[in-house]
C-alpha cells in the first residue's frame, strides 16, 4: 500500500481531545522500558541537569512518565500544535515544576534553519511522531540538530500495513471500543506511516545509519541508538 500523509500537526479541537482522553499507557510506557533497557545495555546512567527532549510530544504523556521516572533530569516536550500543548500544560502539577516544560516548536523550521532551537538534548525520544512528517528527512535533520554528540535515541511509531484491509482489520481490533474520531485518525496514521525498511532507507539518507530500526509487534517498530 502506498503512503498516504496526514496533516501535520494535530489542532483540531476534537481531535485533540480525543487523543489527549485515550488511554495509550501501554504503549507509552514501553517508550520509558525502552529507554531503561537501552542505558542499562550501554552501561551509562543519567545525570543530573541531562536534558531529554521530546519531539512531537502532544498531550504530554510520555514526557511525565519520563520526568517522575528520572526526576533529576530537564525534560522539555516540544510540539507545533498549541492545542495539544494546552492539554499537556493542563497536567503540569507542582510535581512536574522543576523538571517538566513545554515549548511551542514547529519542528521543520528547526530543519530549514528557520528557527534556532538553543537547547542541546542527552537523549532524543519520540513516539507517533515520524508517521506525521511530510517529508521523514526533515524530521532527521532536526533531530541531528537538537542532538548533542553521542545523542541517546530511542523512537517508536507505526508500521504501515501491507493494503486498506489490513489497515482497517488493526483498526477494529485495537480501537473497537474507541470513539469514532480515534478510530478514523488511527486509520489515518496507520496510512501515513512507514515501512521498516523506509525508515532504515531514510536513516542512511540522513547519516543516521547507526540508530538501529527494529518491528516490536505487528503495529510498531522502535529506532533505537547513539549517535
Ligand atoms: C500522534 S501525536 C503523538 C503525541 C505523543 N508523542 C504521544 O505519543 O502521545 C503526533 C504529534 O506530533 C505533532 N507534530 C506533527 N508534526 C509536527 C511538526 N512538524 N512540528 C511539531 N510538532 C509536530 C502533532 O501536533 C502531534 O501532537
Amino acid at each position: 500500500m502506498n503512503r498516504t500523509p496526514e496533516p501535520e500537526l494535530m489542532k483540531i479541537p476534537s481531535q485533540v481531545r480525543a487523543y489527549a482522553d485515550a488511554d495509550f499507557s501501554r504503549s507509552d510506557s514501553m517508550v520509558v522500558k525502552g529507554l531503561e533497557k537501552y542505558l542499562k545495555k550501554i552501561g551509562k546512567t543519567l545525570n543530573k541537569n541531562d536534558l531529554i527532549l521530546d519531539v512531537g510530544c502532544g498531550p504530554g504523556n510520555i514526557c511525565e512518565r519520563i520526568a517522575k521516572n528520572w526526576p533529576f533530569v530537564k525534560v522539555v516536550g516540544i510540539d507545533g500544535s498549541k492545542e495539544m500543548l494546552n492539554e499537556a500544560e493542563k497536567k503540569l502539577c507542582k510535581s512536574f515544576s522543576n523538571n517538566l516544560t513545554y515549548e511551542l516548536i514547529e519542528i521543520n523550521s528547526i530543519a530549514t534553519g528557520e528557527k534556532k532551537f538553543e537547547l542541546k538534548a542527552d537523549v532524543l525520544v519520540s513516539n507517533s511522531a515520524l508517521h506525521h512528517f511530510h517529508d521523514p528527512c526533515r524530521f532527521w535533520n532536526a533531530l541531528k540538530k537538537i542532538g548533542k554528540e553521542n545523542c541517546i535515541h530511542i523512537h517508536r511509531d507505526l508500521i504501515r500495513p501491507s493494503s486498506l484491509e489490513k489497515a482497517f482489520e488493526l483498526k477494529e481490533k485495537y480501537l473497537s471500543n474507541s470513539p469514532e474520531i480515534l478510530k478514523k485518525d488511527f486509520y489515518a496514521s496507520l496510512k501515513a506511516s512507514f515501512t521498516v525498511e523506509e525508515v532504515n532507507q531514510q536513516l542512511v539518507n540522513a547519516g543516521l545509519s547507526q540508530l538501529e530500526v527494529f518491528q516490536v509487534d505487528e503495529l510498531y517498530f522502535e529506532i533505537i541508538g547513539c549517535i
